[in-house]
This record gives C-alpha cells, structure tokens and sequence, in this order.
C-alpha cells in the first residue's frame, strides 16, 4: 500500500490528460453520473467484484449484486453504505446466482427479465481458483472449475444478451487472468472438463480463464453493430481471497503469502480496468479490446490497453470454433440462443 501512496502521489504532479490516459483511477467525476444504469456483477461481494459494485453505486447506477453467498452480499452492501451512506437499498440488490450450478444460471436470468429493468453492463467477475474437484453443483458438468469460470459466465451472458442488446449501449466485461494468457491450454477432445475433474486444480484454472478469454474475443466479434461492446480485463495481481480459499492445504501456501503480502496490490486497483471497460467514453464501438496492467507494472499502469492475448485466443479460427462448441454442448443441457443464432 505503501507504493501505492507513491505512485498516487507522484501521479497528482502529471497534467490530467496524461494521468487519465495511463492511470485512470475513477473518481465520482470520472464515471459520470450512471444515475439510471443497470448492471449486474458477478462476485460482487469480495475482492475485485465488490470494489465494481462499490464504484458503480458510487456514481449513482443500480447494481444487482449476483452472489452464491447471500449473507455475505448483505455484509458487502452494509459495508459499502457503511463507505457511502448515500447508497440505498434499491440501488444495490443482491440476488442468488450459483455460478456453478446451470439450472441456477438458468432461474437468475428469468428472475433478472422478471424485474423488468434494462441492462447497460454484465461483469462477470465470480471465479474460483483450485476450486473442488468434481462436477458442477447440479452435477451437469464433470468439472467444478469449469463451471464457475467458463460454462457459467459463457452461459450468462448468452441468457442475459437479449437485454443487453436492448438497452445499447451496453458493455460486457469478463474478468480474465495472465495465468489463461500464459499457461492455459484448451483440451479439444473433453471440451466438457471430464479429465479435468481430477487433474491439477491449476491446470483446470488456466483452462478455465484461456477458454473465456476465447469466448470474450469471440463474442466481441458477433457483437459488432449490435451497440453491445465486449471486453477482456485482468485485474494484475490483487489481494483478494481468491487463492487463500484453497491454497491453505499446500506447502506452497507460506511462500504465496509472503509473494502476496510483497507485490499484490489492493482490489480497489485490480478493480480499475474492469470500470474503465465499462465506463470509459471512449471504448464505445471498440469491443475486443484486453485491458490491464502489464504484468510487471500493476501499480504503475493500471488501466493499460494491451494487447494481451496469447497462443490460441490469437487465433480468430479456434475462437470461433470454441464459441460454436460451446453452444452446441450447453444446448444439449439447455436452449441457448446467442447474438448469432
Ligand atoms: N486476484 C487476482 O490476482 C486475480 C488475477 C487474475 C484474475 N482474477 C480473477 O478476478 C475475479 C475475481 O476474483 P478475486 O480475485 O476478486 O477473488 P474473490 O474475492 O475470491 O472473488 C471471487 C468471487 O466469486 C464468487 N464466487 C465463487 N464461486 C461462485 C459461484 N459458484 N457462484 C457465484 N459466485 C461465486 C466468490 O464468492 P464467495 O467468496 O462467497 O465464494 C467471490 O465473491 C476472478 O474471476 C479471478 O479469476 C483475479
């Protein structure tokens, strides 16, 4: 945090334009007033989705907070009014979403339609890192990690795409990460995650973040023109409870501890790119863009619009071979209709 002060500090003495442009840091001013905006965040009451639900309520926006965890959204929504008294009950819902489970995607996606509001941003933020091994909570799929950070958001967002569309200009953000850019690998032949099941925790991770950030390059692609723009983030390193979930049962645990407690920043900062994707004026139109910090430099550049993506989410023919996959294997689980049919 230390560093941080520094940075912030020495980041004041840059003209405005420069500090916008490299290290945008949302202020009420910055966000603009989303008095009137809907945006649903997956994993809204921890690490890098709480501090998204904090910043849109801040500027005004409604937020339905989607959480496997409903006390501990309601803790999250205390804290946040606790912060911002201004922030009302109405403009901060939460609402139960099992990531993990495709009948509970299913029921909050009708319940969502059922409040009647439009829909201006999605943020899927909810994850899991060497979550357990096995199938999905409704037992669907063979892999639990799987789940929560691919077939679940993929499916989501497909369910939710018609409001999306509606209400344009809206915004997708799917929460990605480095480790899928760097040691993710997709496995044609067990699409479904059978072998993962029982594999490595981290290998299912990786898969799991290299396949959504296939299907964000994707879907950025067959959004084009619907007013929708959809966009790749890696919030760098954040200190979140992401890994301390599991990784208590490792050896390695001490050392990822000390790692952390050295170079992981605050998720108020891994937030950054993910607001800048939502509510940066200029990003209107130009879907497909991976935003973070490069790898080295979460506390210098936050919000630098890179070109981030590596090994097969470069290639426009596997991404769209996933995408068509994917559709195909949740179709036989359940009706799936994205923006291309
Ligand atoms: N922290 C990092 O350095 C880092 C780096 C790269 C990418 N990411 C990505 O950033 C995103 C946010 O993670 P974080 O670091 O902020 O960790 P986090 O605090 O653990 O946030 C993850 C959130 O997802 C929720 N969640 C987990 N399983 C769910 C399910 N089945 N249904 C609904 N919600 C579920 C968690 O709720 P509970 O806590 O109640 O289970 C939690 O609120 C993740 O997608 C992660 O992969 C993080």
């Amino acid at each position: 945090m230390a560093a941080e002060l520094i940075v912030d500090s020495l980041a004041g003495l840059l003209p405005a334009s420069l500090r916008r442009r490299f290290m945008w840091r949302p202020t009420l001013g910055d966000m603009g007033d989303l008095f009137g905006r809907v945006y649903i965040v997956t994993g809204g009451s921890s690490g890098v989705g709480f501090q998204v639900v904090k910043w849109l309520a801040a500027s005004n926006a409604t937020v339905i907070l989607a959480t496997h965890n409903m006390p501990g959204a309601r803790k999250a929504i205390r804290d946040i009014q606790r912060d911002l008294p201004s922030v009302t009950q109405r403009q901060v819902r939460p609402m139960f979403l099992d990531q993990t489970s495709i009948l509970s995607i299913n029921k909050f996606a009708v319940d969502f339609k059922g409040l009647g509001l439009p829909l201006h941003g999605l943020v899927n933020a909810a994850g899991e890192a060497m979550g357990p091994a096995g199938p999905g909570a409704d037992g669907l799929l063979p892999s639990h990690t799987l789940v929560t950070n691919y077939y679940g958001p993929f499916l989501l967002t497909h369910l939710l795409m018609e409001v999306l569309t509606a209400s344009a200009p809206s915004r997708v953000v799917n929460v990605c990460s480095a480790l899928g850019e760097l040691a993710g690998t997709v496995d044609w032949g067990d699409l479904s995650g059978a072998n993962l099941k029982d594999s490595d925790p981290l290998a299912a991770y990786n898969a799991s973040k290299r396949m959504l950030s296939m299907f964000t390059r994707e879907l950025a692609v067959r959004c084009r023109g619907t007013g929708t723009d959809v966009f790749a983030v890696h919030p760098g390193f954040a200190a979140t409870n992401l890994w301390h979930k599991s990784l208590h049962r490792y050896p390695a645990s001490r050392l990822f501890n000390v790692v952390e407690e050295w170079f992981a920043q605050h998720p108020y900062y891994g937030a950054l790119p993910a607001l800048y994707a939502l509510s940066e004026p200029k990003l209107q139109g130009r879907g497909g863009l991976y935003i973070g910090p490069p790898l080295m430099l979460p506390l210098v550049l936050h919000t630098n619009v890179g070109d981030y993506w590596q090994g097969e989410s470069r290639s426009d023919e596997s991404c769209s071979r996933l995408y068509d996959a994917t559709v195909k294997l949740l179709a036989g689980i359940v009706h799936v209709a994205g923006p291309s049919g």
